[in-house]
């Protein structure tokens, strides 16, 4: 069992691997363009962590994992495998980072938009961000998991999307993946009530779809709708303070507070 109450050194060092997740998001964001292919995306950040940050790519070689980052497009849910494949007009991508700095994990990831696309794909990726933010709104001591599911169908549903049940966020520390489960989906007032000295991310994944994914037979990794329509995904790692939240991948992009307090 990994502890689930982070002590006050382990919170430091949480906060400096999600500051690390993060500025590779921000490194990244102007290489995304059309032409580009998502191996090279994934070289510019495995160098970029590996050389500026003297940290660690956390999924290169995680349970066999070949690349850096992972990197989804349109119908690709998750865990996208970055190949010679390059960027066209009206995609969109997820890019998701997950760093390791003396021991811990900082995990995040953001949707980028190559050129214009459709109204849909567009309010896809808005949905899938107003997701994770409303949840990470409830985050303090004595919320429960089941508000923060319930926080994102409630975004995400009336809109005609779909929340995906397959994937969730997780518990991260010295572990990638610790507990608990995060679902995005749920009732409120039932599951694990949060406690100050948490961290866990929040990775709402929203299908334009059906919410059924299907994973690759080939690759073993890469997940996508299993009705070909796009998806879309942002995630934070966050940790549950005395009276609120802090977002540990807080990018400068961001129109949302690094810290919520609710006393
Ligand atoms: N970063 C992903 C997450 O949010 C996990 C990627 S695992 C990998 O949990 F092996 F695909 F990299
Ligand atoms: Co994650
Ligand atoms: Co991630």
């Amino acid at each position: 069992m990994t502890n689930l109450i982070k002590t006050p050194e382990q919170i430091e060092k949480m906060r400096i691997a999600g500051k690390l997740a993060a500025d590779v998001l921000e490194m990244i964001a102007p290489h995304v363009q059309k032409g580009v292919t998502t191996e090279e995306l994934n070289e510019l950040c495995h160098n970029y962590i590996v050389d500026e940050q003297q940290a660690i790519p956390a999924p290169l070689n995680y349970h066999g994992y070949p690349k850096s980052v992972c990197i989804s497009l349109n119908e690709v849910v998750c865990h996208g495998i970055p190949a010679h494949k390059k960027l066209h007009e009206g995609d969109i991508l997820n890019i998701d980072v997950t760093v390791i700095k003396d021991g811990f994990h900082g995990d995040s990831s953001a949707m980028f938009i190559v050129g214009n696309t459709t109204p849909l794909k567009r309010n896809l990726c808005k949905a899938a961000q107003d997701a994770l933010y409303e949840a990470i709104k409830l985050v303090r001591p004595g919320a429960q998991l089941g508000d923060i599911g319930s926080a994102c169908q409630k975004v995400v549903e009336p809109q005609g999307f779909s929340v995906v049940r397959d994937f969730c966020g997780h518990g991260i520390g010295e572990v990638f993946h610790e507990e608990p489960q995060v679902l995005h989906y749920g009732q409120p007032g039932t599951g694990m009530t949060l406690q100050a000295g948490m961290t866990f991310t929040i990775e709402p994944m929203v299908n334009a779809g059906t919410y059924k994914c299907k994973v690759s037979k080939k690759d073993g990794w890469t997940a996508t709708t299993k009705d070909g329509q796009p998806s879309a995904q942002w995630e934070h790692t966050l940790l549950v303070t005395e009276d609120g939240v802090e977002v540990l991948t807080l990018r400068s992009d961001e129109d949302f507070p690094r810290k919520i307090s609710h006393s």
